[in-house]
């Protein structure tokens, strides 16, 4: 009866309900994660670098590392994409401790938003404040060419749905948190000067996401670049959302793989969207290598 009468009332308190199971189920699951990965390194990392497609690489350079196979860690979702080694590196890069993800998983996976951005989760409880997201994207823009550089300042969210749909688990952040700075301003200035003193090209723009796994249409290209897009891909939001629940400043490159579907006459094949990345990860490397220098003292700090 009370159902019907005060439908209001029993809704809140299911909601309650679940938000205090969610709450307990994560912060099991979170608390088992941290405990494993702590067990493997006394580092305590400071920023999160989550590397995509064909950019793995670069954990590479980091020093004093611990790796660590997403297998070997409770819970963490498992690459499945081509071009994806599936480690968690640790050590110091330009004097700043971090974390990098060696590739990262997708929606177009079948892995539910939750699963996606958990990693991102784990970061927030390890007290990671700063977050540098990279992808593989396809140029809208069309004053961008396979190898540019895009510091992404703005996100267009396609894909359908929204990490944080769901009950709120309150310790991680507020219920409806603002994205008007989701990109830091900042972090986007120093980045930014860091590929004018070493000449590589680098633009700011906006990145639309898609589900994938199907590359876009020349006429949804074309939607994008009305929308305002400059780059699209079909990763990094759900994980620049949960960064930004959690109060984390990011920084987000893209590195331009393709020119995007239909702006030159030739069919999208995965292997030359790789090869395309390849073009940039040595300028990718060089702005995360001198933007951790110029934060390090920062972060460290903190
Ligand atoms: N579209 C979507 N995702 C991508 C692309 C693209 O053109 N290139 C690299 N990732």
């Amino acid at each position: 009866m009370t159902v019907f009468t005060h439908a209001q009332g029993i809704i809140k308190t299911l909601k309650e309900v679940t938000e205090e199971g969610i709450g307990m189920l994560n912060s099991e699951k979170t608390a088992e994660t941290l405990a494993a990965i702590n067990r493997r390194t006394t580092l305590r990392p400071k920023v999160g670098i989550i590397l995509g497609s064909g950019l793995g690489d670069i954990a590479d350079s980091i020093e004093n590392s611990v790796a660590i196979v997403y297998d070997e860690i409770p819970y963490w979702p498992r690459t499945t994409a081509i071009g994806h080694a599936g480690r968690l590196v640790i050590g110091t890069l330009e004097g700043a401790p971090v974390v990098a993800m060696q590739g990262r998983v997708h929606y177009y996976e079948g892995y539910t938003m939750e699963e996606i951005t958990f990693p991102v989760r784990i970061f927030g409880e390890m007290g990671i404040r700063s977050i540098i997201a990279t992808n593989a994207a396809g140029g809208v823009n069309l004053d961008y060419a396979p190898g540019d550089l895009v510091a992404i300042r703005d996100h267009i969210n396609f894909m359908g749905t929204n990490p944080l749909i769901g009950a709120n688990n309150n310790k991680w952040g507020q219920r409806f948190p603002d994205m008007t700075y989701a990109y830091d301003p900042d972090y986007i200035e120093k980045a930014a000067q860091v590929a004018r003193d070493n000449n590589i090209r680098f633009h700011n723009g906006v990145y639309i996401a898609f589900s994938g796994p199907s590359y876009e249409t020349p006429a949804e290209i074309l939607m994008s670049r009305a929308l305002g897009a400059d780059v699209v891909g079909m990763s990094t939001v759900p994980e620049v959302i949960v960064a930004n629940h959690m109060g984390m400043r990011v920084l987000a490159i893209s590195c331009v793989s393709n020119y995007a579907a239909g702006v030159r006459p030739v069919r999208l094949l995965h292997n030359e969207v790789l090869e395309g990345m390849s073009r940039a990860v040595g300028s990718l490397a060089a702005v995360i290598k001198g933007f951790l220098r110029v934060i390090a003292g920062d972060v460290l700090g903190a």
